[in-house]
């Protein structure tokens, strides 16, 4: 079977690889043409661990082929997966430009039946959007169904979680194409993934609601660490302890300095307006946003109560990167954090293993030290700031960082380092929710 994948970022570079490696025919298009030609070499053009060779085994076996023209992708392909991005909006709607202008395109391209298939997340109602608008613009007229499977892959395990999901959600009406969407998915089918096949809107709204609870459960236990501080608790032991029942888990209880990344923010964002724009307004999201808001300040806070004003005070930051073993920094806390302790006259210098190209891109041409490692980074600093809980920030030498930064503070927002360790080294050492 022949399938085209539109968009070939996070989503639909792994899901071309992935179904490639399923044993289908997979073609990626992309309209961004320096990105295609670098796909064709097989280099991966961000960081995504395993993705890379997972796209050159594909590329060698001839099963996976990467185009700049969607006609040449959609040709033969039976099945068109939509993987572009749904950014936000300024009101914090989903921006659905690129949705409609893939639409419009293949309408005006489609010969031939299609089973168009929604990866990106979407909001409730885009998908019979789409039906519409390819059916009033298609140029012959031939039947097109669409389905809603949207994808539930996170940055830095893709490619497992693609090969290995926890469960597969496919909506749509025609039982037709949802034979040929199963069909494509066998290979998971047989490994006993759970599979839940609904209707268009139940699939869409599944996305959102995930999203959302994983933000919401972040929210929470930042408050919850916030008030530990208060009180002389451990949010740690608090979050064990909590997590030990099975009806709220132990997953994503980790207090942090406020999510971001290129999902959990647009996508709350997203259904808090759609909830307001259908008079059913999700008050508790529009609490959980403006937790994650302030959260993001409170790294600041906790280097002012140590150093008082940051004019001219300078500040290490190790990790840019929303989350480990990514390259990715949409909607990074670090972001903000740099954007304000700037803003208050502080210098700053940060490191990240693989995020500094991307950081750059993203906050502009701002006076940034950008150091090569750790120990450079924390060098003259009057504190470090842990923002990112990367492996190789776990096992730093401490010692040796004591000796080169100019006052020795750790405001640890990741919790990574167990507090008497650190201040047995004669550091001062704050992190999140314990003392
Ligand atoms: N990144 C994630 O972890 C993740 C996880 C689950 C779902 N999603 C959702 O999947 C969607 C894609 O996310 P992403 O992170 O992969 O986005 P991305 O921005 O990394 O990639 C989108 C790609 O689409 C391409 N594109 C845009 N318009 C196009 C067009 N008309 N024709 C061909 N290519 C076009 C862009 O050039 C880009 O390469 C979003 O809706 C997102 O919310 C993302």
């Amino acid at each position: 079977m022949h399938i085209a994948v539109i968009g070939t970022g996070y989503v639909g570079l792994v899901s071309g690889a992935g179904l490639a490696d399923f044993g289908l025919t997979v073609t990626c298009v992309d309209k961004d043409k320096e990105k295609i030609e670098i796909l064709k070499k097989g280099i991966v053009p961000f960081y995504e661990p395993g993705l890379e060779d997972l796209v050159k085994k594909n590329l060698k076996a001839g099963r996976l082929r990467f185009t700049h023209k969607l006609e040449e992708a959609v040709k033969n392909s039976l099945v068109i997966f939509i993987c572009v991005g749904t950014p936000s909006n300024f009101d914090g709607s989903a921006d659905l430009s690129q949705i409609k202008e893939v639409a419009l395109s293949l309408a005006e391209i489609i010969d031939d039946y299609k089973v168009i298939v929604t990866k990106s997340t979407v909001p409730i109602g885009t998908n019979r959007w789409i039906k519409s608008l390819i059916d009033t613009y298609k140029k012959v007229q031939v039947e097109v169904d669409v389905i809603s499977n949207p994808e539930f892959l996170r940055e830095g395990s893709a490619v497992e979680d693609f090969m290995h999901p926890d469960r597969v959600i496919i909506g749509g009406e025609s039982s037709h194409a949802l034979a040929i969407i199963k069909d494509i998915y066998r290979p998971l089918y047989l490994a006993e993934t759970p599979f839940i096949i609904t209707n268009l809107e139940t699939a869409e709204l599944i996305k959102y609601a995930s999203n959302a609870f994983l933000a919401l459960k972040i929210s929470f236990i930042n408050e919850i660490a916030n008030f530990c501080e208060k009180v002389g608790a451990d949010v740690t032991v608090v979050a064990k302890g909590i997590g030990l029942d099975p009806r709220i888990g132990s997953k994503f209880l980790n207090p942090g300095p406020g999510f971001g990344g290129s999902c959990l923010p647009k996508d709350v964002k997203a259904l808090i307006h759609q909830g307001k724009t259908l008079g059913s307004p999700f008050k508790i999201l529009e609490a959980v946003w403006e937790v994650n808001e302030k959260q993001k300040l409170k790294a600041i806070e906790k280097l002012e109560a140590l150093l008082g004003e940051l004019n001219n005070k300078t500040i290490g930051i190790l990790g840019l990167s929303f989350k480990p073993n990514t390259s990715d920094v949409r909607e990074s806390p670090s972001l903000v954090i740099v954007s304000v302790l700037l803003e208050k006259g502080a210098k700053v210098k940060v490191y990240d293993p693989v995020a500094m190209e991307e950081f750059k891109k993203n906050i502009g041409n701002l006076e940034i030290t950008y150091s090569s490692n750790p120990l450079e980074c924390a060098t003259s600093v009057d504190a470090l700031l842990i923002l990112t809980e990367w492996n190789e920030f776990r096992f730093l030498d401490l010692t040796q960082i004591k000796k080169v930064m100019k006052k020795p503070i750790i405001i640890d927002m990741r919790n990574i380092y167990e507090p008497s360790t650190v201040k047995n080294l004669g550091f001062v050492y704050s992190g999140v929710g314990r003392l």
